[in-house]
């Protein structure tokens, strides 16, 4: 196995999701138990994951110097190559420029002679960063691979050792052979061996049914792919002690309850609609800020479920959360908190439900991927992604009815034109946002002073980074054409071009 010690990154778990992608058996350690875990664990290699912190701090976290005494292969990545320089006697430095997000890496002319860059076929490729600061003098031993723009050693190795350090991402889909990178340190460096895939839904369903016992329980859908897979697999394990709830909050897209009805009829799943808008509407009234907003509406959430719950006499309550809903939530010691995702960290503290969260280990693609093996109807499977809250973090500002109905119009066209050009199915989401600013804009020789609708379409894999999508510009003309003269309120239209990070998906 390999263990994978955790300083806190956005993305170590997706490191674990990597590994166990090879084939391979991984454990996440917090960095002060490491020499215990590598004692009992007996690690074939160990990864240092990416961190938020920095290691010249008071506070930093660190690991103990012995660990790189123990012949054991390292690999240490963004905050981990910091750990490698500073514990070893190198110098780690603010740096001037920031970055976060793509960027190129240029290997030295003899990467290919160091282990870890083995069948890479090219010396300059388009690698993930998201740091601040960086090695300025190498660790004895250790020799410079490779270097970005901004950051002279952004990989180094003591060959002899078996000790590594990269600045970027290898776990991230957006870096170039990162995959190949693991794939050389787990099986060429540590000598680790595939194991045999194991069956993921079986083992699902034996969770549920040992966290169930056959008690009653209810499972809120959403229309989206993880509650699907998660209310689905617990109707097989308990059948009618299970009712499936899906709440309309008057925050989904334009005709999507009707939509998601039809869907779940084909798959024989039987589910009941709470008509829950004005309590949603009600508890949203005056609020700005994003998180409030989540808060509220995961308040109003447990409250309506909770009513319908008591009236079947169901204290279980599934949810479909996956892990980039936990970690994005701060689930892990020394993580961030980014956004209280309302099916994690938004529901209030007292509630009087027992969850289970079956798929909270997974990664969307891996639950498209059981799905697929569900047979699930293809539009379920491939529909866009959609938050919890829905709308309400697509509006800036208070959300009103007038708003809801202005970006309903306009979302409904952006993702019409989408699928009109045959690109639905190879985007990972793409959505309206209203964003809150008023623009002046000349219609009919007239003056107008209207509201701005923005266009974020989105590639991703596991949701943990992004990339803005190439839309042909005739898509976005058209678009545009069609938002400004269909939906009368708007004047503007723009296209947001960020990736993830420095921006999240959603704009709240
Ligand atoms: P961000 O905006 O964090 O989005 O990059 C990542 C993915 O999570 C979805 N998302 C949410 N899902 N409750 C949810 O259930 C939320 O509060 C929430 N916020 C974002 C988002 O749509 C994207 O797929």
């Amino acid at each position: 196995m390999i263990l994978v010690v955790d300083f806190g990154s956005q993305t170590t778990h997706l490191i674990g999701r990597r590994i166990r992608d090879l084939g391979v058996k991984s454990e996440l350690v917090l960095p002060q138990n490491t020499l215990a875990s590598i004692l009992k664990l007996k690690p074939k290699g160990i990864i240092l994951s990416g961190g938020p912190a920095s290691v010249y701090g008071k506070k930093a976290l660190l690991i103990d110097k012995t660990i790189f005494n123990l012949g054991i292969p390292i690999l240490g990545i963004c905050y981990g190559l910091e750990v490698i320089g500073q514990v070893l006697g190198g110098k780690v430095k603010s740096g001037i420029k920031k970055e976060y997000g793509p960027t190129l890496i240029r290997l030295n002319n003899n990467y290919n002679s160091s282990n870890l860059f083995k069948n890479i076929p090219k010396k300059e490729f388009r690698v993930w960063m998201s740091h601040f600061d960086q090695v300025v003098r190498l660790p004895k031993n250790m020799i410079n691979l490779g270097s970005t723009p901004t950051v002279r050693h952004a990989a180094f190795s003591n060959e002899k050792n078996n000790i590594f350090a990269i600045m970027f991402h290898p776990e991230v889909h957006h870096t170039q052979f990162g995959e190949q990178i693991l794939n050389n340190f787990i099986f060429k460096i540590s000598s680790e061996n595939k194991e045999i895939g194991k069956d993921k839904i079986e083992e699902i369903k034996k969770n549920i049914s040992k966290n169930i016992e056959h008690k009653k329980a209810v499972c809120a859908l959403s229309g989206g792919i993880d509650s699907a897979v998660a209310g689905y697999l617990a109707y097989k394990v308990i059948g009618k002690k299970l009712t499936n709830f899906y709440v309309d909050t008057g925050l989904m897209r334009d005709g999507e309850t009707e939509e998601i009805k039809n869907t779940f009829k084909k798959m024989k799943l039987p589910m009941e609609v709470i008509y829950g808008k004005k309590y949603f509407l009600k508890a949203l009234r005056g609020i700005t800020d994003p998180e409030k907003k989540r808060k509220a509406i995961g308040e109003t959430f447990v409250r309506l479920f909770e009513k319908e719950a008591k009236i079947k006499g169901a204290k279980i309550l599934i949810q479909g959360t996956i892990y980039p809903d936990v970690i994005e939530s701060q689930g892990t010691k020394h993580s961030h908190k980014i956004k209280t995702h309302h099916n994690v960290g938004g529901l209030p503290q007292k509630h009087g439900f027992k969850i289970i969260e079956p798929l909270r280990q997974f990664y969307k693609d891996e639950v498209r991927k059981i799905a697929a093996d569900l047979n699930f109807p293809k539009e379920i499977i491939y529909r866009h992604v959609f938050p919890g809250p829905g709308l309400a973090v697509r509006i800036i500002g208070e959300v009103t009815e007038r708003k809801l109905e202005i970006l309903k119009k306009a979302d409904t066209i952006i993702v019409e034109e989408i699928k009109k050009a045959g690109l639905y199915e190879k985007i990972w989401m793409a959505f309206g946002i209203f964003a809150g600013i008023k623009t002046t804009g000349v219609t009919g020789d007239e003056r107008k002073y209207g509201e701005t609708i923005a266009i974020r379409a989105i590639e991703s894999k596991d949701t943990m980074t992004a990339d803005w999508s190439r839309l042909p510009y005739d898509v976005l003309e058209k678009i545009a054409e069609r938002i400004t003269t269909e939906v009368f309120e708007v004047v503007r239209v723009v296209y947001d071009i960020t990736t993830k990070p420095p921006a999240t998906m959603e704009w709240e």
